[in-house]
């Protein structure tokens, strides 16, 4: 348990998951990993719970992981249990339908957790930046290969090596989100959709998720990218790239010549 999810159910059957740490623009940790696993699993497991819906507090949806964290697990310090292991599975094995209400910037995981989502809705001045290269790491959360899917190759490689902001309406153009809508009418329209959705046959919707993923190969996808995102969080290259956002000036990799 965790204060910075905050979790709850209504009597149409969705259960809302609230990212809660506005101060760190809601950089994820493992603590809130291990709380987001527990609710997407809840969601699946809990015959109440109708439609799933990730919302955030703040201006900000998500910075994606704490990257003190991620500069702890370079130096081996990181905890004993990668809960973003469980989240991301927890994601692929889903069975309720998802609804994403996305503020801001939605960074790293913030963005590829929404090709889990099943309707995704950005506020018009939402931003989704995948900056795995930047950071000398690689994308995970099968974002490997659903994002060429989802956008063409060519636009997901420019995503991921130059991890530059993709604007809402881009988002939206390319199929990553449902539509934009202002940022004061994020929530309520989030709601209106998920209630919207939690009243339709809940056997049939189920059905039809399980229909349009294949779980299993994405967690097979998962498992190989994360092999090479330890790998990768141990390099120099990585290692600089935490140290300069520690010190908040630019990572300088020129001087790596291999890794
Ligand atoms: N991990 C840990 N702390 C983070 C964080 C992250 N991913 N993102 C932001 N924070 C912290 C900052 O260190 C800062 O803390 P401080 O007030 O103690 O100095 C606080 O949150 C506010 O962040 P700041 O950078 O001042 O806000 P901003 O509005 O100027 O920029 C971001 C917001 C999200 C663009 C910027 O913080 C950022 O790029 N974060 C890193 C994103 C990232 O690389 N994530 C990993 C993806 S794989």
């Amino acid at each position: 348990m965790t204060p910075e999810i905050k979790v709850e159910l209504s009597v149409s059957g969705v259960l809302a998951v609230t990212i809660a740490r506005p101060d760190k623009k809601n950089a994820l940790t493992n603590d809130m990993y291990g709380a987001l696993a527990d609710a997407i699993t809840r969601a699946s497991d809990d015959d109440e719970i109708r439609v799933l819906l990730i919302q955030a507090d703040g201006d900000t949806f998500t910075a994606g992981n704490d990257v003190s964290e991620f500069a702890a697990q370079a130096t081996g310090n990181g905890p004993k249990e990668r809960n973003v292991t469980r989240f991301l599975r927890s994601l692929a094995n889903a069975t309720k339908p998802i609804i994403a209400a996305v503020q801001g910037k939605a960074v790293g995981v913030g963005t590829t957790m929404l090709l889990h989502c099943d309707y995704v809705l950005l506020s018009e001045e939402a931003q989704l930046i995948t900056p795995f290269v930047n950071l000398a790491l690689v994308p995970e959360a099968a974002s490997s290969c659903l994002l060429p899917l989802r956008i063409g190759h060519v636009k997901a490689f420019e995503m991921f090596a130059l991890g530059d902001a993709v604007p809402a309406n881009a988002a939206v153009a390319w199929g990553i989100a449902n539509k934009a809508v202002s940022n004061a009418e994020l929530r309520a329209e989030a709601r209106r959709v998920a209630e919207k959705i939690a009243a339709k046959p809940i056997g049939s919707l189920t059905a039809m998720k399980r229909l349009m993923r294949d779980a299993e190969k994405l967690v097979a996808q998962m498992d190989c990218e994360s092999a090479i995102f330890v790998e990768r969080l141990a390099s120099a290259e990585a290692k600089e790239a935490f140290a300069a956002f520690a010190q908040k000036r630019q990572p300088d990799f020129t001087k790596i010549v291999r890794q």
